[in-house]
């Protein structure tokens, strides 16, 4: 038998080390230490040897084997406890489980609501073009919001139904409409002027895909001499032409609001399939997107302003609408649900 080296016991140390390695049950661990730590086993054997070696080596070589016994005892003992333990493990409900990736990392910033959004959007380019951005109350009188714009008490947009009645006579404005009144008196405006009144409304409806009792407006009002219908369907073709950034078509059909003379429902050409006809403007080429009309002259007198000397155009309509068509939204109802999925999709 060849004599005994410091190479023979470090390669005894890796043999033990990569089959303790492959040791997963505690059996195994035991056939592992009768191979190399038991009374017949490897390490014990090569002990043996020591005392045969030359006085020189028998030192260095004795306290060598020595340590490789005790190191390799000391990783038996780690190993019978690492499978104890993993024997005894109550494995962690997953829905405990600590999802450690979350933990981590930045918190996440916030980002503005779609309904923010689209309507900065709008203003933006009404304020392009010359449009005087107006914000105003959410509690309002009715006179600004009913009798000021030419509507009479028992019209049926003022019935409960349709309309929030504070205890103190106040209402929640129904249409930004009851800016028009509100904003040319308190500014003692005159003509020319072109404003644009965006905000929240409130009406007391049954809510739906379509329908919410709380949405936004986005308004327009413009007095001067010698102004037309074709002013009226200009401005709102640039509009959505700049808003969904291709040019667009509108018509006019003929439509009742106290306030303006004659009315309208504006329809735009449907920006999805070009007025052939889709799922989004059901199958019409057409979506209905705001009512408009040239300013009744009961308004422009309430207004102090001479019917016979100035003409205007008012238009509204809603942002949630718009906001829905942008992003093919088929729920106006998901605006306020505070649902994270929803508005993460906006960030
Ligand atoms: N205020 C009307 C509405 O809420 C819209 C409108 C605004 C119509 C201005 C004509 C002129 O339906």
């Amino acid at each position: 038998m060849t004599a005994l080296s410091s190479d023979d016991l470090t390669k005894l140390q890796h043999k033990a080390d990569h089959s303790l390695a492959q040791v997963t049950t505690s059996r195994q661990l035991e056939e592992w230490r009768v191979t190399y730590i038991g009374r017949k086993g490897l390490v014990p054997k090569l002990l043996r040897t020591v005392k045969d070696l030359p006085a020189k080596k028998r030192r260095l070589l004795g306290q060598q084997a020595n340590e490789l016994r005790s190191r390799l005892e000391q990783q038996y003992q780690l190993k019978q406890a690492v499978l104890r333990r993993d024997r005894d493990a109550v494995p962690l409900p997953v829905k405990q489980a600590v999802p450690l990736t979350k933990l981590s990392g930045m918190p996440q910033p916030g980002h503005l609501h779609p309904l923010t959004i689209t309507l900065r959007a709008i203003q933006d380019i009404f304020a392009s073009l010359g449009f005087m951005v107006v914000e105003g109350p959410l509690v309002e009188e009715p006179e600004y919001n009913f009798d000021l714009l030419n509507i009479p008490p028992q019209h049926p947009t003022r019935a409960e139904t349709d309309t929030f009645y504070l205890t103190d006579g106040h209402i929640l404005r129904t249409q930004t409409s009851a800016m028009q009144v509100r904003v040319v008196r308190e500014q003692q405006l005159s003509p020319p002027f072109r404003l644009l009144f965006p905000g929240r409304v409130f009406r007391a409806e049954r809510t739906d895909a379509t329908h919410e009792t709380t949405f936004y407006q986005f308004e327009g009002l413009v007095v001067a001499s010698a102004i037309s219908v074709a002013d009226l369907k200009g401005t709102i073709e640039v509009f959505y032409s700049r808003f969904f950034n291709k040019a667009a078509q509108v018509r006019l059909r003929p439509s009742y609001f106290p306030f303006v003379e004659p009315g309208y429902e504006v329809d735009l050409q449907c920006v999805f399939c070009t007025g052939k006809g889709c799922r989004i403007c059901k199958h019409t080429g057409w979506l209905e997107v705001m009512g408009a009309g040239m300013v009744h002259p009961v308004v422009l007198r309430n207004m102090n302003i001479d019917p016979e000397a100035y003409s205007g155009f008012a238009f509204g309509g809603a942002v949630d609408r718009l906001a829905m068509l942008q992003h093919s939204i088929d729920d106006i109802r998901l605006f306020w649900s505070g649902s994270l999925d929803f508005l993460k999709q906006f960030s």
